[in-house]
């Protein structure tokens, strides 16, 4: 029997056989039902300031971050992380290097994240608007040009306009020339036009295996 640490919906536990591994799996399920529901209740109550009804599928999550090379990135910031489906997969890939930064705006989202992604020296959960972006950047230390990929879990074109043009003006200042920006959608190439006149190349990646089916814009190359 070998000691073995897993994270699985954001619950680290240590495990010695398969029997704890069977009782771990039946244990974990209440707290994603519990993050699922906390989610809904959100939309009903706040609508399009959560933007999405439900979290995002594992297939959406993975799709988010297709073009984060973890082995070479050194700073990873994903932006709304809600209850962690994109967080928790970017944490599984991180490496000793990497410093990652997740952002959220609502409070009872950010304590789910901090119970389920526990003090880490690389990651950071940090509860913040977008609209403050360059400050939240500049306040951990990252120097411009120094983010790898930014993650967006955002409902980013209904964002408050003054907020969408404050976080691509840090986004500009912070993004590698090479680096690459994501955002995910549940209104599949509805926004491509919004997109492609922020950034030089735009891609489309559709995701029919999330609740609603959506997708996922790869960008690169800031205009
Ligand atoms: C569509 S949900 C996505 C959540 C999660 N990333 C996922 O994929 O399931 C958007 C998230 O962005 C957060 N959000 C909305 N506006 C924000 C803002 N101005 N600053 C930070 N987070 C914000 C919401 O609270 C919500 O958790």
């Amino acid at each position: 029997m070998v000691a073995d640490m897993t994270e699985s919906n954001g619950i680290a536990v240590n495990y010695r056989s398969s029997r704890n591994r069977r009782e771990h799996a039946v244990s974990v399920e209440p707290a994603k039902i519990s993050h699922n529901i906390l989610f809904l209740q959100k939309f009903f109550r706040h609508g399009t300031r959560i933007a999405s009804i439900w979290p995002s599928s594992r297939f959406m999550a993975r799709a988010s971050i297709r073009h984060a090379d973890f082995s070479s990135a050194c700073c990873v910031v994903e932006l709304g992380a809600g209850t962690g489906p994109i967080t928790s997969e970017i944490v599984k890939r991180l490496n000793g290097q990497t410093q990652f930064l997740a952002l959220e705006r609502d409070p009872d989202f950010v304590q789910v994240l901090t119970n389920r992604f526990p003090a880490n020296p690389r990651v950071q959960i940090l509860q913040a608007d977008v609209g403050h972006l360059d400050a939240i950047l500049n306040d951990n230390g990252i120097a411009p040009h120094g983010v790898d990929c930014f993650v967006s879990g955002l409902g980013t074109p209904s964002l408050p306009e003054s907020v969408r043009i404050a976080m691509f003006s840090a986004v500009r200042k912070y993004l590698r020339p090479d680096g690459f920006f994501s955002n995910i959608t549940e209104v599949p190439l509805y926004y491509l036009n919004f997109y492609k006149s922020i950034f030089e190349h735009v891609s489309f990646q559709f995701v029919a295996l999330n609740m609603p089916p959506g997708g996922v814009y790869h960008c690169r190359g800031m205009r």
